[in-house]
């Protein structure tokens, strides 16, 4: 389904507007009208489009204003003054500088601002400076594109995520805490290569069916309506397409089968770190349960 391309009114008709209509995807956008608070250009046509005077915004019904100007902030402060909402403000010449600390909802708006309006290979210029966790989950195969991370794939939709597990690994590491590494749900290892990269020493325990979901749980699932998984879901893996992501092979112990009868000859291991992602309610619970009795002093993320 095609969606509705966004109305925009773009504020500037100088440089900035020609730079703006490069990077602008006219497939996304109608443009509506260009604002100008030089007298001389309004009431002009621009690029086949009015110019207007700033204060005949209300007279629009638009999604964004676009501020194709270095004037920025001024622009920006103007609009805010005209009771125009931030929300509708793209500045286009002026992501975010570096490190900038905003919200992850803030973030999320901005994106999807930017997603709105511009041909898809300009996104990354304005996605990179301050991607934090933006996990939206319809545009994942773009964004994994878009954020290029090395390797995992996933620090930039997952930010959160990985950064604990980074976070965790260097406790473990300063705080000395023994122990193997296992991870309980794998599917298609994009999590165990970061794990496997962060803790290349540990003996890292591998456990999956690598068949996907079992009848078995997916039973219990239903019987308590906790949800409507099918059994075999995620069966699209294996154990070599896991294997061929992982950078340090040497210490991995593939546990291929049904969990917990796969970690049976497991009892007496001891474990530092525990990544349990089984997305069902028995094996969560088995993994705890198994994973909790040998951890006086680990950590089950
Ligand atoms: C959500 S996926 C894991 C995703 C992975 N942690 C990642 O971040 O890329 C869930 C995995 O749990 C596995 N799984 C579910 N129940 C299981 C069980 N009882 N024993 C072994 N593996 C199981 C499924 O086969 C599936 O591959």
């Amino acid at each position: 389904m095609k969606k509705n391309k966004a109305k925009i009114l773009i504020f500037g008709t100088g440089e900035g507007s020609k730079k703006a209509l490069e990077i602008i995807d006219l497939e996304k956008v109608q443009i509506l009208a260009y604002l100008d608070n030089n007298r001389a250009k309004q009431g002009t046509v621009h690029n086949g489009v009015k110019v207007e005077n700033p204060i005949a915004v209300d007279k629009y019904d638009y999604d964004y204003i676009v501020i194709a100007s270095i004037y920025n902030q001024e622009i920006t402060d103007q609009l805010l003054k005209m009771n125009v909402q931030r929300s509708k403000i793209i500045q286009l010449f002026q992501p975010k500088p570096k490190g900038v600390k905003v919200l992850v909802k803030e973030i999320y708006e901005d994106n999807m601002k930017y997603i709105n309006i511009l041909k898809d290979e300009y996104l990354s210029v304005y996605f990179k400076n301050y991607a934090i966790c933006n996990m939206i989950p319809f545009d994942m195969e773009r964004n994994k594109k878009l954020y290029n991370y090395p390797d995992y794939l996933i620090k930039g939709i997952d930010y959160v995520r990985v950064s604990t597990v980074e976070l965790i690994a260097r406790e473990v590491r300063e705080r000395k805490i023994e122990g193997a590494i296992a991870e309980l749900g794998v599917y298609k290892g994009d999590f165990s290569k970061l794990i496997n990269d962060l803790f290349p020493d540990r003996i890292f325990y591998i456990f999956d069916t690598f068949e996907g979901f079992s009848q078995k749980d997916v039973e219990i699932e239903k019987s308590r309506n906790f949800s409507q998984a099918k059994a075999g879901h995620l069966g699209d893996t294996s154990v070599e397409i896991v294997v061929d992501k992982l950078s340090h092979k040497k210490n991995v112990v593939i546990k291929k089968g049904y969990f917990p009868q796969s970690a049976t000859d497991l009892a007496d291991e001891l474990f530092s770190f525990v990544s349990i992602d089984v997305d069902l309610y028995k094996p969560t619970y088995e993994g705890l349960h198994f994973f909790i009795q040998d951890f006086p002093k680990g950590v089950i993320f």
